[in-house]
């Protein structure tokens, strides 16, 4: 399925200040769209949005604000909904913090929605929700135990979103996203992802240091191909509603690999540093994307070393892009 245009449709990007929220900010904005953004900038950029802040109508609000999420949701035909708490040691750490942001608040912002009469929702779920299943690759209807209070808040949310399609005949789509990667993902703090982190590494010469044996792997996704996914899955057909999908580029790479990637792609001669492995954290992700395909055409189109390059061209770049 190609896309058509977004020309003038009002749409709702939450989280729209962060990493994948403010690419999918400017994908929608090239294909005409009215965009609103609601995002409390506790872990988003103002500087993500800097250079099509007058183009956009930008609240600064905590979704779990009822009166925000009203707001943010007034007139409004499609909602992208991004804003969560990440990183699954965060959850480990302040495990009420990630519930009441991720559970909680998108209770509130399901409910304005309803109230506003939005026409759809297309929501970021997570690879975490396959948690313990040795399954390989990953295939929506094999999910195992949670491994973590995040896996547990997004299982939740998918749990809720189809409670509301059921109850109040709303459209949803929920999109578990593959570790995803590009420009704007904050290298910096103790949850930073893995390829920020190890690109900052290598930048100042220190060796990108890895939890556990470096033989976990991932499917890493490029930042474009997630944003082209919801993209589909907004215009996808109506059957498609009331189902969740894997948005990955069906890769693998072990973390060890992933470091060399980098350290080689940095010009650095590093080696990689081993430190005990981290609770939470899944053996092996990939995923099968069949039925994203089959719904709304969904497939990754960006290699891993093309993605890479792209992502640390923006990182010595300052992280722009
Ligand atoms: N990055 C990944 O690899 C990955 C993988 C799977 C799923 N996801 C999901 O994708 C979505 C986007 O992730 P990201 O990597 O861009 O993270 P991010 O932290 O860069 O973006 C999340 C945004 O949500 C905002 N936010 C947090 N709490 C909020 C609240 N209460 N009200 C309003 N805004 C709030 C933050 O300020 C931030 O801008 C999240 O739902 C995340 O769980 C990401």
């Amino acid at each position: 399925m190609s896309l058509s245009s977004f020309a003038s449709v009002p749409v709702l990007v939450t989280g729209g200040a962060g990493f994948i929220g403010s690419h999918l900010v400017d994908a929608l904005l090239a294909q005409g769209a009215k965009v609103r953004v609601l995002d409390d900038l506790s872990m988003g950029r103002r500087e993500n949005l800097a250079h099509c802040v007058d183009k956009i109508d930008f609240i600064v609000g905590d979704m779990r604000d009822r009166e925000m999420s009203k707001r943010a949701c007034e007139g409004i035909e499609i909602v992208f909904h991004q804003a969560a708490l990440g990183s699954v040691p965060r959850s480990l750490e302040t495990p009420d913090a990630t519930l009441s942001v991720n559970l909680n608040g998108s209770s509130i912002l399901f409910t304005a929605a309803r109230d506003a009469k939005v026409k759809r929702i297309v929501y970021a779920s997570s690879s975490s929700v396959y948690g313990d299943s040795q399954i390989m690759p990953k295939k929506e209807g094999t999910e195992g135990k949670p491994l973590s209070p995040y896996a547990v808040s997004k299982a939740m949310v998918e749990q809720l979103a189809d409670v509301f399609a059921r109850c109040f005949g709303m459209e949803f789509l929920g999109l578990r996203y593959f570790n995803v990667y590009g420009p704007r993902q904050d290298p910096e703090g103790q949850y930073a992802a893995v390829i920020p982190r190890f690109f900052a590494a290598c930048a100042q010469g220190k060796q990108p240091v890895i939890f556990g044996d470096g033989q976990q792997s991932r499917d890493f996704t490029y930042v474009g191909d997630v944003v082209r996914g919801n993209l589909l899955a907004a215009q996808a057909p109506k059957d498609a509603c009331g189902s969740v999908y894997n948005i990955g580029a069906q890769g693998s790479i072990t973390v060890k690999d992933l470091a060399n990637t980098i350290i080689r792609l940095s010009g650095r001669k590093l080696e990689p540093k081993y430190v005990d492995a981290r609770n939470g954290d899944v053996r092996h992700s990939q995923a099968d994307a069949t039925r994203a395909f089959e719904a709304f055409g969904f497939q990754a189109e960006t290699t891993m070393e093309d993605g890479l390059r792209v992502t640390r061209d923006a990182y010595l770049k300052g992280g722009a892009a």
